[in-house]
């Protein structure tokens, strides 16, 4: 680990009761990085993303974040750090309103004209939201849900954001807007950014790094322009298959 790396991850091992899934994935986050993992279904991405929030307890190997070593903090103590998680699935509080998501959050932040400058801030990269404001989470639409849920994480002003999947089921478009936000986020605000997808084709103009996960293994890893398809989808899908698309 350099000191220009917010994030390292060493020799991780992690299962599920006698399953183990996760067989030694090292890698580290730059800071201001954008970091891709990719992989097939179970590769054991959400598994490594919820070990870095704290949600997984590990067999073995280390996780530092900011030099400090954070392996099997709470997943409170691992957000007061600085790391916000986005999970999966676009969890919105679906009755309340876009401002109260965003505010969710906040509750027990002291310097609430802080809060109500990161609110603004917020919105800033998410104008959309700010047309919503009034409207119950519930009624917005995937692409917004997914502002969304970034937004709220935002609003504890984090270092380091891992995001799962946050493509999934959007349009390419909408994708494409949620990553030129992350550039921009990155730009000026400093964040790192550590997110999982399925396809490394949704973050190949993003990413500056890509890894490809496999059956609990880092297959592969590189920057967008040295990793060639026929690399990617080897380690995708294992070298000497035939298996066609989504890797590329
Ligand atoms: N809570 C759990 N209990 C038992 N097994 C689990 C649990 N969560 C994940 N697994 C198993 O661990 C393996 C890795 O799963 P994980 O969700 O980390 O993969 P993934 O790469 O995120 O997959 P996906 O693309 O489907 O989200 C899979 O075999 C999965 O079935
Ligand atoms: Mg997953």
């Amino acid at each position: 680990m350099t000191s220009a790396d917010i994030l390292q991850v060493r020799d991780l091992r992690l299962g599920y009761g006698r399953k183990m899934v996760l067989h030694g994935v090292s890698f580290e986050v730059p800071v201001r990085g954008l970091v891709a993992i990719v992989g097939p279904n179970g590769a054991g991405k959400s598994s490594t993303l919820g070990a870095v929030a704290g949600g997984n307890s590990l067999a073995s190997g280390s996780i530092t974040f900011e030099g400090e070593n954070i392996s099997g903090a709470s997943p409170e103590v691992i957000s007061a750090k600085g790391i916000a998680f986005v999970p999966e699935g676009r969890h919105v509080f679906a009755s309340l309103t876009v401002e109260e998501n965003l505010r969710s959050g906040t509750f027990r932040r002291k310097d609430r004209g802080a809060v109500e400058g990161d609110l603004e801030r917020v919105l800033q990269y998410f104008p959309r939201l700010r047309e919503r404001l009034r409207q119950p989470g519930g009624k917005m639409s995937g692409g917004e849900q997914q502002m969304l849920v970034i937004g709220r994480a935002l609003m504890c002003r984090p270092r380091l954001m891992l995001i799962d999947e946050p493509s999934l089921g959007l349009a390419p478009k909408v994708v494409e807007e949620v990553y030129e936000t992350f550039l921009r986020l990155r730009a000026e605000e400093g964040l790192s950014i550590l997110v999982n997808e399925q396809s490394s084709r949704r973050v190949m103009r993003y990413a500056d790094e890509i890894m490809v996960l496999r059956d609990g293994i880092v297959q592969i890893r590189g920057t967008p322009s040295t990793l060639t398809a026929s690399a990617l989808h080897d380690a995708y899908f294992g070298a000497g298959t035939f298996e066609s698309g989504k890797a590329e």
